[in-house]
C-alpha cells in the first residue's frame, strides 16, 4: 500500500475490527498512528501489533462522545507528532429494536457515539488537518446510511447523519480551497465484533441476533475492508462502498427509489425478528 509514508493518521475505535485493520494497514504503509478506543485490551493489542511492524504509535483511551476530551486529545496528538494529516472517525456501536419498543436512552446513545463521535472528531481535528497542507477526513457510515430498515432506526439515523455531515464537509473543503480530501465510507457486512458488541431492546435476544449477523450478513474481512477504504482515500473518492453486498444494495436502492422498502421488508424481518411483530 503506497502513499501514506510519513503521514500522521488518527483512528478512533482502533481496538477492534475495521479500526484495527486500518491501523495495521496504515502502519505497514509507513504512517504514524494515533489510536484510541474505550476497549483498552483491544487497544493494547493493536498497539502491540503496530510496534511489532515498527510503526510509530500513540495509544490513548478516548470516549468519542466526550467532546472536551476529544478537543484536548486533538491538541495532544498534534503536539506529539507535530502535525495531523488524517482522521478515521470509525468508532461505532449498534442497537436493534423497533422504535415502538426502543428506549430513548438506547437510541440517544447510538446517536451520541455513531454520529456525535464523528462530529466531535471532525470538528476537533479539522484545523490541524487543514494546516497539514495534505489532509483527509474519513468518516465511517454504513450501507445503513444509504437505506433504512426495520429494527435499525437509531443506527440508520446516525449513519444517514454521518453521510450528511461528510458530504457537506467535502463540498465545503473544495469551495474554501482547503487541501483536504473527504471520504464517506459505506461498508456492507464486515466480519467484526460489531454485532457481538451491540445491544438490543427488551424482549430481543442480542446474542441470537449477533449469531444471525455473523452467519448471514458478515462476508467481508476487516483486512479487505481496510484495503478498499485506503485505496479510496488515495484516490480521494467522495464515497466508497465496501463489499459486494454494499454494491448490490446501493444499485437496488438507486433503481427502486423508495420502492426498496417494500422489497427489503420480507428479507429483513427474518434477519431482525421483533417480539411484537
Ligand atoms: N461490521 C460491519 O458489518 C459494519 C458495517 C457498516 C458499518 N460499520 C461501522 O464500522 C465502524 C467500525 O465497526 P466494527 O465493525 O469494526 O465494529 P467493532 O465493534 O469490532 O469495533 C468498534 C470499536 O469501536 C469502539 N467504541 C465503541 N464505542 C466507543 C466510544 N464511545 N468511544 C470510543 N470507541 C468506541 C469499540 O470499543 C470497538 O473497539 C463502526 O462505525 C460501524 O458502525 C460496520
Amino acid at each position: 500500500m503506497q502513499g501514506f509514508a510519513g503521514k500522521v493518521a488518527v483512528i478512533t475505535g482502533a481496538g477492534s475490527g475495521i479500526g484495527q485493520a486500518l491501523a495495521l494497514e496504515l502502519g505497514r504503509s509507513g504512517a504514524k498512528l494515533a489510536i484510541s478506543d474505550v476497549n483498552m485490551d483491544g487497544l493494547a493489542e493493536t498497539e502491540a501489533k503496530l510496534k511489532a511492524i515498527g510503526a510509530e504509535v500513540k495509544a490513548d483511551r478516548l470516549d468519542v462522545t466526550e467532546r472536551e476530551a476529544f478537543l484536548a486529545y486533538a491538541d495532544a496528538v498534534n503536539a506529539h507528532f507535530g502535525k495531523v494529516n488524517q482522521i478515521y472517525n470509525n468508532a461505532g456501536i449498534g442497537h436493534t429494536g423497533d422504535i415502538e419498543i426502543c428506549e430513548f436512552k438506547d437510541m440517544d446513545r447510538v446517536m451520541d457515539v455513531d454520529f456525535g463521535g464523528v462530529l466531535n472528531g471532525t470538528k476537533a481535528f479539522l484545523p490541524y488537518i487543514i494546516a497539514s497542507g495534505d489532509g483527509h477526513v474519513i468518516n465511517i457510515s454504513s450501507v445503513f446510511g444509504l437505506f433504512s430498515c426495520s429494527g435499525q432506526a437509531a443506527y440508520n439515523a446516525a449513519k444517514f447523519a454521518v453521510r450528511g455531515l461528510t458530504e457537506a464537509l467535502r463540498q465545503e473543503m473544495i469551495m474554501a480551497g482547503h487541501p483536504v480530501g473527504v471520504t464517506t465510507v459505506h461498508p456492507g457486512g464486515i466480519k467484526t465484533a460489531i454485532a457481538r458488541n451491540a445491544t438490543a431492546a427488551e424482549g430481543l435476544d442480542a446474542e441470537q441476533l449477533a449469531k444471525l449477523f455473523d452467519k448471514r450478513a458478515a462476508h467481508t474481512s476487516p483486512e479487505k475492508a481496510a484495503k478498499v477504504i485506503l485505496n479510496a482515500v488515495r484516490k480521494n473518492k467522495a464515497r466508497v462502498l465496501v463489499g459486494p453486498d454494499a454494491k448490490v444494495l446501493d444499485i437496488v436502492v438507486r433503481l427502486t427509489g423508495s420502492g426498496y422498502q417494500r422489497l427489503f421488508m420480507p428479507v429483513l424481518s427474518q434477519l431482525i425478528p421483533a417480539p411484537h411483530r
